[in-house]
């Protein structure tokens, strides 16, 4: 039967994952099924502010540059992640702010050459950048990170200005958790979004990072959510798909887990402003959820041995 990256090709879309560059260059296995079976990467890790500028004005491309190169050879698109986030950035930065030593203006000045030297150095190589990464609490209220704190709420306006000024053609993204559904959360993405296009920023898509847990269910008015987004012009992605569950594993969660992904994957394939499903990794082998969420994992397609599960018959059925 076909890879994945085939049938999306024959429906027009993107099936993408998240890469771990560690297996990348280690694992055979892993290097031949991510060329095969996808069209579209993303840097789990490597394009982040920690990753690429370890120390003040050091940057580190390496690893971002082979993602790149890997995915040029296997006919891949890539989204760029992240340029503005409150975690993972590096600890000059993050020390720096806490004992005054960079102020505010420094500090948006820190920003915009961050975002300008990024999306510059990648420029017509990123399908989709996601710009801005988690900026809202769950209740709706701008999540109080060093940004809010220090620039107030116009970094956000600012950060995609600099991003579409470094790189006109590259899609530029909101993205978050816990935003499949219309909630509190969803909805202060919609107001935001609405504002910034009337006020002529260059905001072009709603990434949504789809990291599902199947013992909280599934979120309501997925569909709902999309068409909003889109009646506002605006593109949509799910950016970070994966199901967890609580271990261990068994045929009946793995059945649930194998319906979250397809629900996901028709609600994309239910709109035009979706053409991008990115899995955030694909083997159990490597998954960040057991590192994160104790006692949880299998929240991939594959398992371990790289066998196929419910999940990945699903996807292809939905393909
Ligand atoms: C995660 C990676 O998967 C881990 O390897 C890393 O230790 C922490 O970050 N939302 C995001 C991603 O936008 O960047 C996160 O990735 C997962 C949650």
């Amino acid at each position: 039967p076909a890879p994945l990256r085939v049938l999306a090709d024959r429906a027009g879309v993107r099936i993408g994952t998240a890469v771990d560059m560690t297996a990348l260059a280690e694992d055979t296995t892993y290097r031949r099924t991510t060329a095969r079976e996808f069209n579209s990467v993303t840097a789990e890790n490597v394009m982040k502010w920690e990753s690429v500028e370890p120390r003040r004005g050091v940057y580190d491309w390496k690893k971002a540059d082979e993602l790149v190169r890997f995915a040029r050879a296997h006919g891949q698109v890539v989204r760029g992640h992240t340029l503005v986030w409150h975690s993972q950035l590096p600890s000059w930065l993050t020390a720096g702010v806490a004992d005054g030593s960079i102020d505010a203006e420094e500090l948006r000045g820190i920003l915009r050459k961050h975002i300008t030297t990024e999306v510059k150095r990648y420029k017509g190589r990123i399908q989709q950048w996601d710009v801005v990464n988690e900026v809202f609490e769950e209740d709706g209220s701008l999540r109080n990170s060093i940004w809010l704190q220090q620039l107030g709420p116009s970094y956000i306006a600012d950060a995609f200005r600099w991003a579409h000024a470094a790189d006109p053609k590259a899609r530029l993204f909101l993205n978050d958790y816990n935003v499949e559904g219309v909630n509190a959360k969803s909805t202060a993405y919609y107001e935001l979004a609405k504002r910034l296009r009337a006020e002529g920023v260059p905001v072009q898509g709603f990434g949504i990072q789809g990291h599902l847990a199947i013992q909280y269910g599934f979120p309501g008015q997925v569909a709902e959510n999309l068409a909003r987004f889109e009646a506002l012009g605006m593109g949509t992605a799910f950016t970070e798909v994966d199901v967890r569950m609580i271990l261990p594993a068994d045929e009946t969660k793995l059945a649930t887990q194998a319906s979250y992904f397809r629900r996901l994957l028709d609600a994309c394939l239910g709109a035009r402003s979706c053409t991008s499903f990115t899995v955030w990794g694909y083997s159990d082998k490597y998954s960040w959820v057991p590192g994160v969420f104790a006692g949880q994992g299998a929240a991939t397609l594959m398992d371990e041995e790289f066998a196929r599960k419910p999940a990945y018959g699903t996807v292809r059925e939905g393909l």
